[in-house]
């Protein structure tokens, strides 16, 4: 990121009232959570696409919780980054906020942010099979597997898998708050994922001004206004420290 573009981006932030902040696995490396593309994960000889999907978890419903169990028991270590913390603190400065995340890690929370739309779930919880109740499951490990919810109910993780639809309501409340926005910033994703990457598009296409955080440039950079090169946790909170005052 060049001085010019520091300036370009505080300047969009400072004059905007509604802000979306996008965000992917990028965010989150920083806090020693993997991230997805670059890499061809296994995991007990299978792709993680393989584990992750809703065919393993039809199938065998164990074996896709000991997949997501050694996940969360990877991430319960982790600790959100000055990017988590940048943004959760910048929420009360404009009148409209909202995280949009395809992260299921929830770092945005542990790091205070309030106003979280989970495009593809949470790693800590558990959704009931035949009710889809939702339950907080903060262990990691679990002690069984599946956990069971109310009446002995077998529970999934709650997070969207291969091959199936996001949660309802979350992307229609995602792309309302984009079309609105003054700023999107979009930080840490590969933009590859749909209809998640819609989001930048749709605060694009509104007027908003879009500004990209990514070391690498991404199928999302011809398309933004603005794009910086660096790491979420260097360059996020020098932006939004011009919105604090800090
Ligand atoms: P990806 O793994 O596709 O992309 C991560 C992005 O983060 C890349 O563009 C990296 O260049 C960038 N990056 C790496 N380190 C960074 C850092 N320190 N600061 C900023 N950016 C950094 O992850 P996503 O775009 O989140 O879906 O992937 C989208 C979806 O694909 C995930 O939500 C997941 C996966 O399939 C589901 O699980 C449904």
């Amino acid at each position: 990121m060049t001085e010019a573009q520091q300036r370009q981006a505080q300047h969009y932030l400072t004059q905007a009232k509604r802000v979306v902040v996008f965000t992917g696995a990028g965010i989150s490396a920083e806090s020693g959570v993997p991230t997805f593309r670059g890499q061809d994960a296994t995991w007990k000889g299978m792709p993680a696409a393989i584990a992750s999907s809703i065919g393993l978890l039809e199938q065998d419903l164990t074996t896709a919780w000991e997949w997501f169990d050694y996940r969360r028991t990877r991430l319960k270590a982790a600790a959100p980054n000055a990017a988590h913390i940048a943004i959760a603190q910048a929420e009360k400065h404009f009148a409209e906020f909202l995280v949009v995340t395809q992260n299921v890690d929830g770092l945005h929370q542990k790091a205070g942010s309030t106003r979280v739309v989970e495009l593809h779930g949470n790693l800590w919880r558990g959704r009931g099979l035949r009710t889809g109740k939702q339950y907080d499951l903060p262990d990691a490990p679990l002690p069984t597997l599946p956990p069971r919810g109310e009446g002995d109910e077998p529970l999934r993780p709650d997070v969207v898998l291969f091959g199936e639809m996001l949660p309802a309501g979350a992307f229609e409340t995602a792309e309302i708050a984009a079309t609105r926005c003054d700023v999107c910033l979009v930080i840490g994703t590969s933009g590859v994922v749909y209809p998640a990457a819609l989001i930048p598009f749709a605060a694009r296409d509104a007027g908003a001004a879009v500004i990209e955080v990514n070391p690498e440039a991404t199928d999302l950079t011809p398309h933004v206004t603005l794009s910086l090169r660096g790491q979420a946790g260097d360059i996020v909170p020098r932006l939004l420290a011009a919105v604090s005052g800090a």
